[in-house]
């Protein structure tokens, strides 16, 4: 009699706690969705520098310049940009180098590397990166020369 009144006291127990973890998984689960659905694109803090925008892991939506391009002349996904500031002069016939590598981060697919496939940096930085970003970018691999 006792051991029967403990059993179902102990299961009475254990039907709550178990609701209750039910309660908690469940409301981890719609905190988690509604998470999901607000959460903005990682921030670009307005004063970075393009040294900064360069390293960032993650630039708006997509990865980072720094993911794919080095600047010692390992390659990665990308080119090496090591020297880009004086070799982007050579890259298009009558563009100067500020212009291409301008043009490079804003229609990354307009002029294509030899030996890289179109496509493979992102075009979004246009969108994600505003004109002061862009130029600082620019500015910064305009100072990469050899
Ligand atoms: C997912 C990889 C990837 C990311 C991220 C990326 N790029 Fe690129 N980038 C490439 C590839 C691949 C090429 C060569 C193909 C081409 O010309 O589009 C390239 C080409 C370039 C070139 C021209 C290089 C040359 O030697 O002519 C510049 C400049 C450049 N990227 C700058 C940037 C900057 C600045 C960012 C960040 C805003 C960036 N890239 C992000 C992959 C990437």
């Amino acid at each position: 009699m006792y051991q029967r009144q403990r059993f179902s006291e102990s299961s009475g127990y254990k039907i709550v706690v178990i609701f209750a973890l039910m309660l908690i998984v469940l409301a981890g689960c719609a905190g988690g969705a509604k998470n999901e659905q607000a959460a903005p694109a990682p921030l670009i803090p307005p004063d970075a520098t393009g040294e900064q925008l360069f390293n960032m892991m993650i630039l708006g939506t997509q990865a980072g310049c720094g993911t794919c391009h080095s600047l010692d002349g390992t390659t990665f996904l990308g080119p090496s940009l090591q020297g880009i500031g004086s070799i982007a002069q050579d890259r298009v016939p009558g563009m100067s180098a500020e212009e291409y590598i301008r043009q490079s981060i804003l229609e990354p697919d307009a002029y294509v590397l030899e030996g890289n496939e179109p496509g493979t940096m992102p075009p979004h930085y246009a969108d994600a990166l505003n004109d002061a970003q862009v130029e600082a970018l620019v500015e910064f691999l305009m100072a990469q020369v050899e």
